[in-house]
């Protein structure tokens, strides 16, 4: 059942079709694809440093990347895409994507990312690993040339240095910016410049790194699989850090979701989905998450990776209570507000209602 709600309307994320204006190859299994942004999709694609886009191929395929470019006129925007293999995007893209194919994009999205402002001078610090050097390049890029008072050091994670992404543009910026970059490569496959730098990043090596090579730092930004980014947050909790912030590619290797609390929803919930003004109600079963069962109702509603990591499926719960089994993208502010992930959220009461609008 759909009804029409009169109020006014947010403009939802619907995909636009781009075209891919170059290609580079990064490694043997990465390369950035930089899109063309036509003069009408410009406000809509501007994008702050460390957002990601998520991309479609296909119908069912969809994926997020993050966009390596600082922000710039708008004109281009680029993303890093590293092959996992199997993967259906990623395959496609390092291997037969060329340039003047086209792909269906979603504007960006994301909260990795901060405020960068001329007359501060602060000290940031990333540690990433693989892919993650990707949204971390664009906020080095903009940061150091917003902020000429700053400085970036980047801890860098990979298996061999042949493996390393965006090694000429890091050397770029190292030139452009000699006494505030500091890059520290850490290769776990391979002898890296020091016993310190040979191996994974993990809880142990980060405490080594903070005692004997990093600066102080103001704020974090760490991007990587699960395990890194857990034990390197924990790291930093020990030691009072206070800005720090996360992203994840991918979640393959997080502890299970939580099993769902009991819930007065024992026969399922009425949940009314709010999107584009018009109200549409459904049944979500018991155990049921609330993105699976509103698609069956309203099948252009967002979203990607459907594994708690990318937000595309926010939206705020302005009746009942859900549950949410994993969180890797909402800040706390935004749940304290009412914002869940629908992918990951099921019911907690007999009647929803869940505003993608909002
Ligand atoms: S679809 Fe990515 S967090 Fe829900």
């Amino acid at each position: 059942m759909s009804v029409v709600v009169k109020r006014p309307v947010r403009r939802r994320p619907t995909f636009h079709p781009l075209t891919v204006a170059g290609l580079d190859r990064l490694t043997e299994e990465a390369v950035a694809i930089t899109f063309a942004v036509p003069p009408p999709l410009r406000e809509l694609f501007a994008f702050r440093p460390g957002q990601h886009v998520t991309v479609r191929l296909g119908d069912d395929v969809r994926r997020s990347y993050s966009i390596c470019s600082p922000p710039g006129d708008g004109r281009t925007l680029r993303i890093g895409v590293k092959e996992v293999p199997g993967g259906a995007f990623s395959g496609h893209a390092v291997r037969a994507l060329k340039a003047g194919d086209t792909i269906d994009v979603l504007p960006p999205l994301g909260n990795f990312t901060t405020d960068f402002d001329p007359g501060r001078a602060r000290s940031y610090g990333a540690v990433v690993a693989g892919s993650g050097i990707t949204p971390v390049l664009s906020l080095v890029a903009h940061g150091l040339a917003v902020e000429p008072a700053s400085t970036f050091t980047v801890v860098y994670g990979n298996r061999h240095a042949r493996t390393v992404m965006f090694a000429e543009e890091l050397a770029d910026l190292k030139d452009r910016y000699p006494a505030r970059l500091q890059v520290v490569h850490v290769l776990s496959r391979e002898p890296g410049e020091a016993p310190l730098l040979s191996g994974r990043i993990d809880a142990d090596r980060m405490r080594r790194l903070l005692d004997t090579l990093l600066p102080p730092v103001d704020e974090w930004f760490l991007c990587g699989p699960y395990g890194m980014v857990t034990d390197v947050r924990a790291v930093l909790a020990e030691r009072g850090a206070q800005r720090v912030h996360q992203e994840l590619f991918f979640a393959d290797d997080a502890p299970p979701p939580a099993p769902a609390r009991p819930t007065t929803a024992q026969a399922g919930a009425e949940a009314t989905v709010l999107l584009d003004g018009r109200a549409t109600t459904v049944t979500v079963a018991p155990g049921e998450r609330v993105l699976d069962a509103a698609l069956r109702v309203r099948p252009e509603l967002p979203f990607a990776c459907k594994g708690g990591v990318c937000s595309t499926c926010r939206a705020k719960v302005t009746e009942g209570s859900v549950s949410m089994a994993r969180n890797y993208a909402l800040e706390p502010d935004e749940v304290a507000a009412g914002y869940v992930l629908t992918c990951q959220s099921t019911a907690d009461t007999d009647r929803l209602v869940v505003d993608f609008d909002a």
